[in-house]
Parts: C-alpha cells; sequence; structure tokens
C-alpha cells in the first residue's frame, strides 16, 4: 500500500471494459494505477497514454513489480487461466472478469491456486453491486415475498454485441457471456444453485452474417432448493434497438413478487436519428468520471483488500455459474434436461 493508504493495482488485458477498470483505479482515492498490459502491446500503449500510466510488455513484467498488490484481468472471457495463475503466483489479489472461465477444471486450477496463494479471488459479477440487484435480495432475504418459487431472467442485445463478440466462447458464446450474469444472480437470490438444466437454441442469423454461433438460448433451470427458472438469452435485435442491454429478472415467491426491468428506465430521447434509451446503471460517465455498478464493485474489491475482509463475489460463486452454463450447454448438444456436474 502506498503511504496515502492507496492499493497498488495494475489492469491485465485492456481492451473495451478493461480500460474501464484502469479508469476506474485512476479516479478512485482508494487505488494507484501503477500500470497496464496487454497481449497486444500497441492498444496497451494507447490506454497507458490516455490515463497517465506505464504499458508494461506483459502481465508477467507487470507481476513482477514489487509493490503492485492487486490486479484486474479482463482478458477475453477464454484467456482468463494464465494470468490468473500469474498472478496468484506473484502473489497479487485478483479481481477477474465474468465468467471466471469456461471450464471446471479452470475454475478449480484457479480458486486453489488463489487458496494456496492467500489472496483474495473475486469474480466481477457485476449485477451484484447493482443498488436495484441489492435491494431486491434484502427484501427475498427479510423473507417479504415468502419462499422464492420460479424466476424468468432476460438479457439481450442487438447484433453488434454479437459481432464484436464472435464465438471467442464457442458456439453458444452467449451463455458464457451473458447467461452467466442471469444464473449468479439467481443463484443469490434464491440462495441455492442450479442443479439441472434444459435448453434449447435457435440459429441461423449469425451465421448468416457469417459468425459460427448460435442466436439464441432459451433455458430451463431447477435449482437444488426446488426454485425453477426461465431464462431468455438472444442478441438478433436489430442494431436500431434503442439500448445495448435489455435485461429483465422476476422473481415470484409464495407471498410476493418483485420486478427488476432494465428496459426502458423513463429516459428516452426521439430525434432524427431515431429513439434511444439513456438510462446506464452498469458504468454511466458522470463530468468525466465512471460512475455506477463498475465503480461500487471495484470499489468494494478494495475496501476487501485494504480491510481484508472476505470478498462478495467468490471463485466459489464464478464457478457455480459456469458450472450451470456447461450443464445448458450439455444439454443444448443432447437435446435432454443435464445435471450440473
Ligand atoms: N461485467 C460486465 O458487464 C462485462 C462487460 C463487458 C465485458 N466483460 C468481460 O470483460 C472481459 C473483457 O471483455 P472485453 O469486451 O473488454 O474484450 P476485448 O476483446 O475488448 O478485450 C480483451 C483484451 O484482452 C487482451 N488479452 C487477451 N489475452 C491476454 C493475455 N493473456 N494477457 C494480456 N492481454 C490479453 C486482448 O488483446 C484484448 O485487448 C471479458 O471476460 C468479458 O466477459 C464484462
Amino acid at each position: 500500500m502506498t503511504k496515502q493508504g492507496k492499493v497498488n493495482v495494475g489492469v491485465i488485458g485492456v481492451g473495451w471494459f478493461g480500460e474501464f477498470h484502469a479508469r476506474l483505479y485512476k479516479q478512485l482515492q482508494g487505488a494507484n494505477l501503477v500500470g497496464v498490459c496487454d497481449a497486444d502491446f500497441q492498444r496497451a500503449k494507447v490506454v497507458a497514454e490516455r490515463l497517465g500510466t506505464r504499458a508494461y510488455a506483459d502481465s508477467e513484467e507487470l507481476l513482477a513489480e514489487q509493490s503492485l498488490e492487486a490486479v484486474s484481468i479482463c482478458t477475453s472471457d477464454q484467456h482468463h487461466l494464465e494470468p490468473v495463475l500469474q498472478a496468484c503466483q506473484a502473489r497479487k489479489h485478483i479481481l477477474v472478469e465474468k465468467p471466471l472461465a469456461l471450464s471446471l477444471t479452470d475454475c478449480d486450477q484457479m480458486i486453489a491456486a488463489s487458496k494456496a496463494a492467500g489472496v483474495h479471488l473475486m469474480v466481477a459479477h457485476i449485477l451484484r453491486f447493482s443498488q436495484r440487484y441489492v435491494e431486491a435480495r434484502k427484501l427475498i432475504q427479510s423473507g417479504e415475498i415468502g419462499q422464492v418459487r420460479h424466476f424468468y431472467g432476460r438479457r439481450n442485445n442487438p447484433r453488434r454485441a454479437a459481432r464484436r463478440l464472435g464465438s471467442r466462447c464457442g458456439y453458444h458464446t452467449i451463455v458464457f457471456h451473458n447467461a452467466v450474469h442471469d444464473i449468479d444472480i439467481m443463484n443469490w437470490f434464491a440462495d441455492s444453485e442450479v442443479v439441472e438444466a434444459y435448453a434449447i437454441a435457435q440459429s441461423g442469423e449469425m451465421e448468416k452474417e457469417g459468425f459460427y454461433m448460435s442466436d439464441c438460448v432459451l433455458s430451463m433451470l431447477k435449482f437444488q432448493n426446488g426454485a425453477a427458472a426461465v431464462m431468455e438469452n438472444c442478441w438478433i435485435y436489430p442494431d436500431t434497438y434503442p439500448t445495448l442491454v435489455d435485461a429483465v429478472t422476476e422473481v415470484t415467491g409464495t407471498h410476493g413478487k418483485i420486478v427488476l426491468d432494465f428496459r426502458n428506465q423513463g429516459a428516452i430521447s426521439y430525434t432524427n436519428k431515431g429513439v434511444g434509451y439513456f438510462e446506464n446503471s452498469y458504468w454511466p460517465e458522470i463530468y468525466g468520471l465512471v460512475s455506477g455498478d463498475l465503480h461500487q464493485e471495484l470499489e468494494h474489491f478494495l475496501h476487501c483488500i485494504t480491510e481484508d475482509l472476505p470478498v462478495p463475489v467468490t471463485g466459489e460463486d464464478g464457478r457455480k455459474a459456469v458450472a450451470a452454463a456447461n450443464a445448458i450447454v450439455a444439454s443444448l448438444s443432447s437435446g435432454k434436461p443435464e445435471p450440473v456436474k
């Protein structure tokens, strides 16, 4: 920690989302951004220059910094394992973007390595830091809606999101990139975990555009405590759709219901360019500073380091979401309900 009580932190992988992490560490009072790195060194240099920090040649060079205490790992979904293991080896605390990994073997390696190194491993499931999701969970935990019986979860995008990602997590990238958000929230709300999944997919539209990936996955999930869920993840909305994320979470209990509707927050513009929803609770920019759920997430991560507190989203939580995602993909291949392993 610096003399000013700031955590010395770096970012590995500064593509689209890693740059947000780096910007936040630059602005947060509790952080000192030591530097960034990326497999694309030119990209690291561009981001470092914008933020007035150092671009390291690679993750090994960044992690070799003695003063460095923590890293955000924002490499693409399929490239989390290596930097996480390197950071554990170097004994740095870790905030790793979701999904923790694509396979349970990788998840287990990361969890074991972080425990052996005695470092925090927090998985960046951003919805856990959204005021509305946090309030909903409190309400559920208070017993006000009774016993949770079923969920409806939806996280859909216009096609530009699918095009940007491509099939980085295989044919059903949407499950690992989008559905894990909903799975983690439903596990958290149900205070349970998914034990069985049945899913069907639709394809053709992204393939017509030359992308080998499904358009939409519809899943039915069973939880250990008897709760159930219907989940919709699609990314073939037209590019004219007025928001990047169309998300809804509904929770039905034996005594009540909670609806979290992130489609249209009442902030709509109608101009000659079209219709736009400009509400953004995830990472809005206010007077040049990054705010919102991502801000809360990184602040919590730093807080857990300085106060040596357990992280709110653990490697085990991340693993449970990946386990359910794998069962969904297994069901898509077998055409039958599949148990979570
Ligand atoms: N929580 C959220 O809401 C949210 C939103 C967007 C992205 N994400 C997550 O953030 C991560 C990054 O996504 P993105 O959209 O920025 O992807 P991206 O493709 O824009 O950026 C990934 C970057 O990682 C770099 N990289 C890959 N392997 C590397 C390695 N071994 N070492 C260093 N750099 C490496 C790439 O060169 C690239 O610049 C993903 O896991 C994604 O799921 C989360």
